[in-house]
């Protein structure tokens, strides 16, 4: 192996930039050079790649976003664009590719896999909704972004006896909002992977003013069954039984573009050293990720259009800490 190429894909995570510093020092280390392709899988149909030296990646561990480009390319999807993608590679001589993204990017790193290029996947996103790694890169940044708005919110909710409804990201997970949730000390937390509806959650904010609480938070992940603005909606509708007038903050991209945690920079720096151990040893066609604080390696095929669910388990300890 004398040549790889590492991409950024999907939705930028905080941390990113750590892992792609990781790869290409651990790789010049060993002699190989390193392409970065911009703008992920896009880029790489496009031929958009230009060598990275160890002082090219210099400066960004502390930076979020990606500073090589992201993208999510429709193209990617046919197979003619993946087939000018693997020319691109081989053309220039590249003989392994390193994709840093979440879901959908590890399935571009299996659908590449199947047609006979070698790829290492490294897990990145802040919804931490992939198999093969306890956590993902990024995760712990978007959670700390959900808490800092949690805390400011609480202040003025407080000054006003309010509630306010948040909505994270996280897709179809709802592990940044349960995280955050029980971090923040919300009064109810709402994940698709456990139904509450609008007039169980209007009762809990009722509990929570018989309480006494001169404050309440729900937190809403976007992908939960009932909305953040349908909850808020019913119950401004019931006002008068909730007791809290509230309001809503959709957090939004906000938690994507946070400067990464000391957590999402050792992350990305292991995952990306832990790429390249890889390939070295000639280990392809795997997501590297953390088990119990291990690197793992795992087969694209176990983990390409599944997904890992939250824990519901933690939902009565946030539940029993908002009494
Ligand atoms: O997958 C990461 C994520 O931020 C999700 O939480 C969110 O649903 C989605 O990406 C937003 O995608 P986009 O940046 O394309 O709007």
């Amino acid at each position: 192996m004398k040549q790889i190429a590492v991409l950024t894909s999907g939705g930028d995570a905080p941390g990113m930039n750590a892992a792609i510093r990781a790869v290409v020092r651990s790789a010049t280390a060993e002699g190989l050079l390193v392409y970065g392709v911009h703008n992920g899988y896009a880029g790489l149909i496009a031929n958009e790649m230009s060598y990275l030296t160890r002082r090219d990646v210099g400066g960004i561990i502390q930076r979020g976003g990606t500073f090589l480009g992201s993208a999510r390319s429709q193209e990617f999807y046919t197979v003619e664009g993946r087939e000018r993608a693997i020319d691109n590679l081989r053309q220039r001589g590249v003989d392994a590719l390193v994709v840093i993204g979440g879901n959908g990017s590890q399935t571009g790193s299996l659908a590449l896999t199947n047609m006979g290029f070698p790829v290492v996947g490294i897990a990145s996103t802040i919804d931490n909704d992939l198999l093969g790694t306890d956590v993902t890169i990024g995760v712990d940044s978007a959670i700390n972004v959900a808490v800092e708005a949690i805390d400011r919110l609480k202040v003025t909710a407080e000054s006003h006896r309010r509630g306010f409804v948040v909505e994270t990201m996280g897709r179809d997970s709802g592990y940044v909002a349960l995280m955050a949730g029980i971090a923040g000390g919300a009064e109810v937390v709402c994940i698709p992977e456990f139904e509450i509806t609008p007039a169980e959650v209007a009762k809990e904010l009722r509990l929570a003013f018989e309480r006494g609480k001169r404050r309440a938070l729900v937190v809403v992940a976007e992908g939960a069954r009932y909305s953040a603005q349908g909850i808020l909606a019913y119950c401004e509708e019931h006002r008068q039984e909730v007791g809290f007038s509230l309001r809503l903050t959709i957090l939004g991209h906000v938690q994507r573009g946070r400067t990464p945690t000391a957590t999402d920079r050792l992350l990305g720096t292991r995952l990306g050293k832990g790429a390249v151990d890889a390939l070295l040893e000639g280990r392809t066609g795997v997501l590297v990720g953390l088990i119990e604080d291990s690197i793992a390696y795992t087969d694209l095929h176990e983990i390409g259009g599944r997904k890992k669910s939250v824990d519901v388990a933690l939902l009565p300890l946030a539940r029993a800490m908002a009494q």
